[in-house]
């Protein structure tokens, strides 16, 4: 397969790590390296190793991914930079991670390597990236060059869609709207189910009725120039059964009122993991 994306150092291979990482051979990604402790091998010419001290040393790559939690962060940043000093310095190191900031990223890895200046770019993906479907905020740090902002575009366009904010804190907005925002679509479809079986539709009926009704409006929202409020005043007649749930859904306690505290309870605690 031919190759149009770069080479990468990944650290941290799971649920995020291991979607991204699936998309991005898929689509031809340029020999790399991952760390995992799990898996043994990986197509050729890509290589597993289960350590950083592992790397070989004369793999270079042009970014780092890191994609463990943000609480396993800390040693894994000091070991990479105190293994290589080299990566750290010439690698943009792109963070999918939850919380921590670029000034967090790059103490920590001048801690092991002072005379490094990381060039750390944040990027907020969502799982739909597994499908190539997903949407992916990010934002540069003030020295990441325009050629290394370009190369993260290319790797996170593989994946789905890419927006750059211009303040970092607006990754917190991001991760309330987006990286949370499946679960949301997915607590629906879930919501939607079991309200099917209280009406008395068999267990498979309600599945099926559930799971191609969220796949298929989000597919019409895709395709369709129309804002979301065009589409669902479409299926709503005034009088009609729409209109007589879409009442019940926007009374003042329910749930669409609640949509605002719940995507601020999401970024405040995306800023709590911040500090
Ligand atoms: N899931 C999402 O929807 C989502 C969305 C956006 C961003 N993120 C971010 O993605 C990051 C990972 O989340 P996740 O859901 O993918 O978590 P996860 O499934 O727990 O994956 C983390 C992986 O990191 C590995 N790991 C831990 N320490 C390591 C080390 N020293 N060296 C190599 N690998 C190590 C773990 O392996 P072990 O099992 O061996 O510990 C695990 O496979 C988080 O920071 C999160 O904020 C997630």
């Amino acid at each position: 397969m031919s190759e149009s994306l770069p080479s990468l150092l990944l650290i941290g291979c799971g649920q995020m790590g291991g979607a991204l990482l699936e998309a991005w051979i898929g689509r031809g990604l340029a020999p790399s390296v991952v760390i995992d402790r799990h898996r043994e091998t990986l197509p050729a010419p890509h290589r597993v190793v289960s350590s950083l001290e592992n790397i070989p040393a004369d793999f270079v790559p042009a970014a780092v991914i890191l994609a463990v939690k943000p609480q396993k962060a800390q040693p894994v940043m000091e070991e990479l930079a105190a293994h290589r000093p080299d990566i750290a310095s010439s690698a943009v190191i792109v963070s999918v991670m939850a919380g921590l900031t670029t000034a967090s990223i790059a103490e920590t890895l001048r801690s092991q390597a002072p005379d490094a200046t990381p060039a750390i770019v944040r990027a907020m993906p969502n799982t739909p990236s597994s499908i190539g479907r997903g949407m992916t905020g990010l934002y540069r740090a003030p020295n990441v060059t325009e050629a290394q902002k370009a190369l993260c575009d290319t790797l996170l366009s593989a994946v789905g869609a890419t927006v750059w904010v211009d303040e970092e804190d607006q990754i917190n907005a991001v991760t309330a709207i987006s990286g949370s925002g499946p679960a949301y679509i997915f607590l629906l479809a879930e919501l939607l189910e079991k309200a099917a079986c209280g009406l008395g539709l068999p267990d498979e009926v309600a599945r099926l009725l559930a799971r191609k009704t969220v796949s298929g409006a989000g597919e019409l929202l895709e395709q369709s120039p129309e804002d979301a409020a065009e589409l669902r005043r479409r299926v709503t007649s005034p009088g009609g059964t729409t209109a007589a749930a879409i009442a019940v859904l926007n009374a003042p306690a329910n749930w669409p009122s609640n949509i605002p505290d719940a995507v601020a309870a999401a970024r405040h605690r995306a800023r709590e993991l911040a500090s």
